[in-house]
């Protein structure tokens, strides 16, 4: 065999282990049970409302479902009565809320600077049966949270980004202890939200971590309990 056609035949070999290992890598980490199953009607009446807003020819930056199904797990285990969203949209993220808020008894206010977009929000809340649970709050969030009273349970951030550090600072004092701050677009928005990033891993009452790095990305913030004078 000539030097060249054994050459020919290694690189050939290389390939096919090359895409074999890739493909078994993809399929490996392929996310499983991408849907989540209703329980009831009325669950099942919120998902086929956020089915059709994925579903749209052109979406809106909404939550992705991996991270709309955090924010309803956290929600739901935390037994969330107060969430404040800043960053309504068309209601995505809202309604995933929403899943975990029918059970706990909670409400969700939500903050849009955008009236088109609050628009569509009540509407989706409606058609997904849960606008009784939503208070959209139209206007800039920097100036409207300022009605907004505590204990927050959650306060969860997909806005301006760039205002991310102005809302902590407004709203931490708010949000009760042992409460969760969840953030939106870690990953994507990075720099924008560089001095809010830089305050909740700094701050020594808080704890952060950061989920889901490789998509859009999404922190999430403990406000610790006050120590104990024996600690
Ligand atoms: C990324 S989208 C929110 C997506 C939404 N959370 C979802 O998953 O469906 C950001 C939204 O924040 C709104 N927004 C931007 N700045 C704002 C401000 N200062 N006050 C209130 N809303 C604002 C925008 O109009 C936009 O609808």
């Amino acid at each position: 065999m000539t030097a060249s056609k054994k050459r020919l035949i290694i690189t050939a070999c290389a390939l096919t282990t090359a895409t074999i290992i890739t493909l078994t890598w993809a399929a490996a980490n392929k996310p499983t049970n991408t849907k989540p199953s209703a329980n009831t009607k009325a669950e099942a009446k919120i998902l086929a409302v956020l089915d059709d807003l994925y579903n749209e020819e052109y979406p809106m930056t909404n939550v992705p479902p991996q991270d709309g199904r955090l924010i309803r797990i956290l929600a739901e285990t935390t037994g969330a009565k107060n969430v404040v969203e800043i960053g309504t949209a068309n209601g995505c993220s809202a309604l995933w809320f929403s899943l975990a808020l029918r059970t706990t008894g909670g409400n969700l206010i939500t903050h849009e600077i955008d009236d088109h977009r609050a628009s569509l929000a009540r509407a989706n809340f409606k058609q997904a049966g849960v606008n009784h649970l939503i208070t959209i709050v139209e206007g800039d969030a920097h100036k409207t949270l300022t009605n907004l009273k505590p204990p927050i349970d959650i306060l969860f951030l997909d806005a301006d980004k760039t205002g991310n550090l102005d809302y902590l600072e407004k709203l931490l004092p708010l949000i009760r202890p042992g409460g969760l701050i969840i953030t939106h677009n870690t990953t994507t928005h990075a720099e924008d939200m560089k001095d809010y990033t830089k305050a909740v891993t700094t701050d020594p009452n808080l704890e952060t971590i950061f989920l889901h790095k490789k998509d859009q990305g999404i922190a999430i913030t403990l406000k610790k309990r006050p120590a104990k004078p024996t600690n």
